[in-house]
């Protein structure tokens, strides 16, 4: 396993949820971290609990969907800390897709963050990874990536773009020095997850999540999806008919209809 001490980390989404577990799990393991989000206050706050550990952190405001921010976000963060050894592209959001009508400034908004902010994320530091011949690349997408949910059609298309990209960076990097793993959680109680009326099997906490990740990455695990009994369960409904599909998993469907938009997974 890889030792983490001394190394650079940049954590996008640090703000909440699985985001703000990994960058403290990262820090633990002797990271110095960048923090990325929109919310300031979120990232001052984490930083400072960083630092009453006994860590480095330090905050660095970017929309991910924006790229020229989050070009000037890793850019501070490199002043600050040095150059780059790890960025963990981890920000994402999660609406229903509806029906009618369809509801596609939420699609597209899902597409620019959730495929666009890993694309941009990593675009800010490949350069110098590939210059550096080290560096590693990770990216948490998602088990729904693995087909397409009622009710979150375009969630799990953003999710299973990721996959593609990063499994096409993996080929292409390879005897680079640079590393790339691809992260897929089951499901994570976080702020995305809360609003969620359906039954969430194998719920894990952000920092179990955080830990399980942190440990991937150490391994240099090309894809790691966890808990792998749903992650095979959900490639295994690729086979299910539809009708059974809708049956099983219908609830989110008709969550989608009538809930208040936040999904995960
Ligand atoms: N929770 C789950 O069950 C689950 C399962 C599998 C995968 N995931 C994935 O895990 C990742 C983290 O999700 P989470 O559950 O921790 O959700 P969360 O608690 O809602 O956190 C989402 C994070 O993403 C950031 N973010 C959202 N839009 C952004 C933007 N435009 N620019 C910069 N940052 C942005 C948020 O920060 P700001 O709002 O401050 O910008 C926040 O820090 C996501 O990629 C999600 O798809 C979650």
């Amino acid at each position: 396993m890889a030792s983490l001490a001394g190394k650079v980390a940049v954590v996008t989404g640090a703000s909440s949820g699985i985001g703000w577990a990994l960058a403290k799990e990262l820090a633990v393991r002797g990271c110095k971290v960048g923090l990325v989000a929109r919310r300031e206050a979120e990232l001052k706050t984490l930083a400072a609990e960083v630092a009453a550990a006994g860590g480095t952190a330090v905050p660095a405001v970017a929309d991910v969907a924006d790229r020229a921010q989050v070009e000037a976000a890793v850019a501070a963060v490199r002043q600050a800390l040095g150059p780059i050894d790890l960025m963990v592209a981890n920000a994402g959001v999660g609406k229903a897709t509806r029906l009618d009508p369809v509801n596609v400034a939420d699609v597209e908004a899902q597409l620019r963050v959730n495929v666009l902010g890993v694309v941009y994320a990593f675009a800010a530091v490949q350069g110098e990874m590939l210059a550096r011949k080290s560096g590693h690349l990770v990216a948490v997408s998602s088990i729904a990536g693995f087909r397409g949910l009622p009710g979150e059609s375009a969630y799990c298309a953003s999710k299973a773009a990721v996959n593609v990209y990063l499994d096409g960076l993996r080929a292409q990097l390879h005897g680079t020095g640079v590393r790339v793993t691809t992260i897929c959680p089951g499901f994570v109680k976080t702020p995305m997850t809360e609003s969620n009326t359906f039954h969430m099997p194998g719920l894990m906490t952000p920092e179990f999540a955080a830990r399980k990740i942190v440990n991937a990455i150490r391994r240099g695990k090309k894809v790691y999806a966890f808990p792998w009994t749903l992650a095979m369960l959900t490639k295994l409904s690729r086979w299910l008919p539809d009708r059974l599909v809708q049956r099983v998993m219908g609830g989110y469907d008709t969550d989608a209809e009538k809930g208040p938009g936040e999904r995960g997974a």
